[in-house]
This record gives C-alpha cells, sequence and structure tokens, in this order.
C-alpha cells in the first residue's frame, strides 16, 4: 500500500511539530530559567500560534510531552523549590476583535446562557513582569515563590522581602491566605539600571521585564535589594472565614485594602463591544504608562461561574489574555556607506557586522 495524501500530511507535520517544540523549549528556557531571551514576544506568540494550530489539525500530536501542555519551565538550580498549593498557570491569548467575541461566546455556550443575556467580565492591564505567589500565615508574609513550571516555583522569600510594593504583615487576617501578582521594574528605573549597569561593565537587560526576572532571581539578595523592583496584585486565594468574595471585583477591593497596588485602568463589562472599547483606550495610554504592559486580561466576574468553567490545559476557560501589537520603535539611521562597484553600480554596504535575524 502506498502513501495516503493524509499519511504524507501527517508526516510533515509531525517533522514540523517535533522542530517547533524543540524551539519553542528553547526559548521557554531562556526565557523564564536565563531571564535572556534571544527573540521578541511576537516572534514566540507566532511560533506557539503555529504548533497549536498544527495539534487542532492533527490532534494526535497533542501529547501530555507538547509544549501547550506545559507552563513556563522548571525551577533553576540554586534555589529551593517550593510545590504551589494551587498551580499557577497561564493564560490563553487572543489577538482580535473576532477573537474577543468568540472568547464570550464559548463561555456563554458552556455556560448555556441565552443569547440575550450577558456576562460580566473585568478587564485589566496586563503587567509584563515575572509572576509571584505570595503566603501569608497569620498575617505575615512567610513564602514567595516564582511560578516556575506552574506546579514547581523557585523560593525567592527573602528576595521579595526587599521590595517596598509588598506588604510583610496584613492586620486584615484570614490565618492562610495566597496573593498573586507581578513583578516588575518602571521604564525609568529601568533605563536607569542599564546605565549604571553600563558603566561598570556588567550585563545590559535586553527589557525591564528581563532587568526585574533577572533581579528577582539572585542567589545574593542584597543584589536584588539594590534593584527598584515593584509589584501589582491581581489575585487571591485563602481560607474563606473572615473574607468571602462572590466576584473578582470584591477580590480586587480586597486586596487593595491589605496595602497592595493593583493596575489601573480597569473596568467591568458586559459585552465584546466594551471590551474591545477598553482594549483601545488602554493601547492608547501605552505609550505613557510608567510600566511596560503587553496587552490586557479579561476575566468572568463571577467566581461561581469561573468555578464551572474550570480549566483546558494549562489555562483557565475563564480568563484570557487580549494581546497588543509588538510596540513600534523608531529607529535613526545615522549613516550609511554606499560601495560604487566596477560598473558604477552604487550598493549600500551593510557590512559584515549589520545583521538581521
Ligand atoms: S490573571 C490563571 N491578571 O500573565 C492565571 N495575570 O501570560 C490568571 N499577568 O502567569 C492570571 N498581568 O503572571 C492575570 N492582570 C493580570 C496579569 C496577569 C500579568 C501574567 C501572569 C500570568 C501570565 C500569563
Amino acid at each position: 500500500m502506498g502513501n495516503t495524501l493524509f499519511d504524507t500530511a501527517f508526516e510533515d507535520a509531525r517533522v514540523r511539530h517535533k522542530a517547533l517544540s524543540k524551539e519553542i523549549e528553547k526559548h521557554d528556557k531562556l526565557y523564564h530559567q536565563e531571564d535572556n531571551p534571544e527573540i521578541s514576544d511576537a516572534a514566540y506568540d507566532a511560533l506557539r500560534r503555529e504548533l497549536e494550530q498544527l495539534e487542532e489539525n492533527f490532534p494526535d500530536l497533542k501529547t501530555a510531552q507538547s509544549p501547550t501542555q506545559k507552563v513556563g519551565a522548571a525551577p533553576a538550580k540554586g534555589f529551593k523549590k517550593v510545590r504551589h498549593n494551587v498551580p499557577m498557570l497561564s493564560l490563553s491569548n487572543v489577538f482580535s476583535q473576532e477573537e474577543v467575541k468568540e472568547f464570550i461566546e464559548r463561555i456563554k455556550n458552556f455556560l448555556r446562557i441565552p443569547e440575550a443575556e450577558n456576562v460580566e467580565i473585568v478587564a485589566e492591564p496586563k503587567i509584563d513582569g515575572l509572576s509571584c505567589s505570595l503566603r501569608y500565615e497569620g498575617g505575615k508574609l512567610v513564602q514567595a515563590a516564582t511560578r516556575g513550571d506552574g506546579e514547581v516555583g523557585e523560593d525567592i522569600t527573602e528576595n521579595v522581602k526587599t521590595i517596598d510594593d509588598i506588604p510583610k504583615d496584613i492586620p486584615v487576617i484570614p490565618n492562610v491566605m495566597e496573593i498573586r501578582g507581578e513583578i516588575y521594574m518602571s521604564r525609568d528605573d529601568f533605563m536607569d539600571l542599564n546605565a549604571l549597569q553600563e558603566k561598570e561593565g556588567k550585563q545590559i537587560f535586553a527589557n525591564p521585564r528581563n532587568a526585574a526576572a533577572g533581579s528577582v532571581r539572585q542567589l545574593d539578595k542584597t543584589i536584588t535589594e539594590s534593584r527598584p523592583l515593584k509589584f501589582f496584585a491581581y489575585s487571591w486565594f485563602g481560607e474563606m472565614s473572615a473574607f468571602e468574595p462572590k466576584t473578582q471585583d470584591d477580590i480586587r477591593k480586597y486586596i487593595k485594602d491589605c496595602g497592595f497596588k493593583v493596575a489601573e485602568p480597569y473596568g467591568v463589562f458586559d459585552t465584546a463591544e466594551g471590551l474591545i472599547k477598553y482594549y483601545k483606550d488602554v493601547e492608547e495610554r501605552r505609550p505613557d504608562l510608567p510600566y511596560e504592559i503587553d496587552g490586557v486580561v479579561y476575566k468572568v466576574n463571577d467566581l461561581s461561574l469561573q468555578g464551572r468553567l474550570g480549566f483546558v490545559s494549562r489555562a483557565p476557560r475563564w480568563a484570557t489574555a487580549h494581546k497588543f501589537p509588538a510596540e513600534k520603535a523608531v529607529t535613526i539611521l545615522k549613516d550609511i556607506d554606499i560601495q560604487v562597484g566596477r560598473t558604477g553600480v552604487l550598493t549600500p554596504w551593510t557590512g559584515p557586522d549589520r545583521t538581521t535575524r
């Protein structure tokens, strides 16, 4: 029997899937473990999208080992490991207005909510930093951990205690609670840090996210202490005795009462059109924000609905990230060398040291 067309297509897909998986794993390690990425977030997202598309067309390729089923990268050596009580997951992405509408439709279909009824969704900026889980016992900060592979993260408790935005004691107490959020560095602080690093002949960071991650994931906490790190909180888990949140909105208010900072602007909406308008507003304000964001996050407001929606592989069904296109930068071209060939042809000389990726 010869090959059918499907066999050939499947074989091609399998080969591409393997190469893409290897490539994504390499970039996950560079980004999460070494804080030193080689490609842009947009290029990385494109690789992931291609992998997801292959798995949609050929579901047999979707095995437990695929990067689509995993979060981040395993904890780096040198750090104590922390097993998360509640896994720290990732978010699915949407990139267009159409996909925002589909996100809402999927939620309504799953919950069997009639077409004419709405679901409340909260929206807030997606901070481009390093996710961190903080554990409080009896109101005291006892543990801080990175996301790691979602199940096991790195113990960064002593480093995190040097960050002013993170309360060490909380007056309002459920006995045990966890706050999750994003450690980040402001654009100005990032520029100042890189200038200092350059002056001292030390490592230059590619962007504020890497500077924040590289500063927190230090075995010597005095280095972390010398770096200007900040924190925004976005979620809460805990014993429900003292505080019984019904919505994401309740959680946000409670987090603020505990002394944490939360990202602005924030909104509660009940249609895809409302979310899209919010997205556009935030995108317009993006260059003026003092910190970097790479999109906005939409979350179902009602926590009981979140519970019913649950999770798919590595992300909740009740939330998604609406990503911004890669930020445009202006390059000032200072000089062009023109080479004159023997026949008089003019060629811009790009030289052996000017490469493009
Ligand atoms: S909610 C189940 N809200 O984005 C995960 N995440 O790409 C729910 N992030 O790991 C997360 N800003 O570290 C949420 N306002 C925000 C966020 C946010 C940044 C990070 C978070 C997450 C990653 C997923």
